[in-house]
């Protein structure tokens, strides 16, 4: 067998497409686009390329952009205060603090300071307590992604048995919480869970979301299954020179293939989804605050 690709770079260029078409119609119909502001504080430069994408991606659907940086040195009390201000300022939207902080920074505590209307990352208290509580509300982006990838490949996902891996508050629980919303049966598991092989093995939908190179096998995983990668690592790339990398997933992706019926590559499958998510959040969160009607047929 040779699983079929998961397009994410496809399925998010036509998310982007339609949250195009929905904010073109809600700057005509009141004058204004949604803005999403984004914070990055200190030099990661993987940050740095993610940011970078997401401010490109949201000007591309005729959203308003604005990206505050702030150096590694900055105090826990001024980046509060910078994200305090952003969640007063009526006209913002959506806020998202890229992740992680430099070290020695509260990330939780700078989270706290997130207007719940306006956290497109879905990691507020009241964002978690509303996804628990099967509430509307705005979802972390990345699982939010899996789903939709995971629902375009399999059509009804009711009664599949999903192993989530990893227990992480951006992707793991909420990915878990909404699988389990489409009726699936879900096991979370993790770095402590016993025979993680052989649990990975009982997956209809196996969603590894871990930052470990390629540390699924294709023994792993159950013949015929659908597997959402969301593993983005950067490796060396021996082959191509001494400096060279390249971006491999949390599946050894060339034995899964032989075994899935479904995969999704990295890059191009999950990593689109999560800025397609957070603008369609975007959207929502202008809609909700602004007491705007959503846009017909905008139904992410
Ligand atoms: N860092 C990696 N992914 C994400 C994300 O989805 N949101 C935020 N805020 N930081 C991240």
């Amino acid at each position: 067998m040779t699983a079929r690709l998961i397009d994410g770079k496809a399925i998010a260029a036509q998310i982007d497409e339609a949250v195009g078409h929905a904010v073109g119609a809600l700057a005509s119909a009141h004058g204004t686009a949604p803005c999403l502001a984004v914070v990055l504080v200190g030099e990661d430069p993987a940050s740095q390329i993610y940011v970078r994408n997401k401010v490109r991606r949201t000007q591309a659907t005729g959203m308003r952009s604005l990206e505050f940086r702030l150096p590694a040195s900055v105090s826990q009390e001024v980046l509060e205060a910078q994200v305090r201000t952003l969640s007063l300022d009526p006209d913002i939207d959506g806020i998202l603090v890229q992740l992680p902080l430099p070290d020695g920074l509260n990330s939780n505590a700078v989270i706290a300071c997130i207007d719940p209307d306006k956290d497109v990352d879905g990691l507020t208290e009241i964002s978690a307590g509303r996804l628990v509580l099967g509430k509307p509300g705005l979802v972390s982006c990345t699982p939010t992604g899996c789903v939709i990838l995971a629902k375009e490949t399999l059509g009804s996902l009711s009664g599949a048995h999903v192993v989530v891996i990893g227990r992480s508050i951006l992707v793991g629980k909420p990915a878990a919480l909404l699988f389990l919303a489409q009726d699936c049966t879900v096991t979370l598991a993790h770095s402590r869970t016993r025979d993680l092989a052989a649990m990975c093995k009982t997956a209809d939908i196996l969603v590894p979301a871990v930052g470990r190179p390629e540390m699924v096998r294709g023994d792993w995983i159950k013949p015929g299954a659908t597997v959402i990668d969301v593993g983005i690592n950067r490796i060396a790339n021996i082959a191509k020179g001494p400096d060279a990398t390249r971006i491999v997933g949390d599946v050894a992706f060339d034995e899964a293939i032989q075994v899935a019926s479904a995969i999704t590559p990295a890059p191009g499958g999950v990593g689109p989804m999560t800025i397609a998510c957070l603008l369609t959040n975007n959207v929502k969160a202008a809609c909700s605050r602004r007491r705007w009607d959503l846009p017909v047929g905008f139904d992410f």
